[in-house]
């Protein structure tokens, strides 16, 4: 059977097993999804090893930026991310990398949230690799404006030029925001300790903006508890973007896509138990 794997240290934790074994009952291909450890010190010898037989694998933290570099060949979004999250054995062996975090971000929100991101204000707040994988696909929405805004300034600063050539993309700090936007992105690690990075409440016009945490948990996250207390119209978390990003994949790799709804659905389910 085809095998897929994804690599992360940890990676006890992942769902991808769950999700892709799902996808695969669904669509019925004929596929072993695992998860692989990768050692610090030697994912590029891991990965080679394991797609002497393998097909296909997701790489999560901290592999994505050696997954680029180990690739034969880049996606255009994966080349501009800088950093895969999907990696493709084609004809010839060699390795396809692709980053497909950004394109399950927005899918969730236009198709699953029925949001559409033309000519709306975002503020992505975090200037990480989440973001990287974002920009992109968010610009090429064609929104109105989109701010980074970060605590380290100079980082969002950097990836504000990074893409300028790809829409109306600018910098900023958390305290220098006042005016409300249509939609806030919160991709800082900053929830993973309850925090919430420290941003106005006027950005939040109650009815109308809408609050997307790429964080999830069991619990409602400190930034989408925040959002709903300031009457966001909508407060979602990021566990249908990584659904989605992983029927982004499935479909790379297989030319199949799988309806995410009931594995989203299955997803909630386990997360609350
Ligand atoms: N749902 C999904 O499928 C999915 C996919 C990818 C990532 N994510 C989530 O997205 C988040 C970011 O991931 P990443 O890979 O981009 O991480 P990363 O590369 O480590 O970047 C972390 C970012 O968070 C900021 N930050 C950290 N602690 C903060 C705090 N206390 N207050 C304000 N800002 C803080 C950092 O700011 P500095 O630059 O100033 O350090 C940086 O911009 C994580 O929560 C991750 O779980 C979700």
């Amino acid at each position: 059977m085809d095998q897929y794997v994804v690599f992360g240290n940890p990676i006890g934790h992942s769902k991808s097993p769950l999700i892709h074994r799902l996808f695969a009952e669904q669509t019925a291909q004929r596929l072993v999804y695992t998860t692989l450890l990768a050692p610090l010190d030697d994912f590029a010898g891991c990965a080679r090893g394991f797609f002497v037989d393998g097909r296909g694998a997701n790489v999560t933290v901290p592999f994505k930026e050696e997954a680029y570099r180990l690739a034969d060949s880049l996606t255009a979004r994966a080349q501009r991310a800088g950093a895969v999250n999907t990696l493709s054995k084609l004809a010839d062996g060699s390795l396809l990398g692709d980053n497909t975090d950004g394109a399950g971000l927005v899918r969730d929100l236009t198709v699953n949230a029925g949001f559409s991101l033309k000519g709306k204000r975002i503020l992505l707040l975090g200037a990480g690799g989440a973001v990287r994988g974002a920009l992109e696909p968010l610009l090429a929405e064609q929104p109105a404006s989109l701010i980074i805004a970060n605590r380290t300034v100079e980082k969002a600063e950097l990836l504000a030029e990074l893409f300028s050539d790809l829409g109306p993309v600018s910098a900023s700090g958390f305290d220098w925001l006042r005016e409300p936007v249509d939609l806030i992105i919160n991709a800082t690690s900053a929830s993973l300790t309850g925090d919430m990075p420290p941003i106005a409440a006027s950005l939040i016009e109650p009815g109308q903006t809408v609050c997307y945490d790429m964080m999830y948990g069991k619990e409602p996250t400190a930034f989408c508890r925040w959002a709903s207390q300031y009457g966001a119209a909508i407060s979602m978390d990021g566990l249908g973007m990584l659904a989605e990003q992983a029927a982004e994949a499935f479909f790379l790799w297989r030319g199949v896509r799988p309806d995410t709804a009931p594995v989203l659905a299955e997803l909630r389910r386990q997360l609350v138990l």
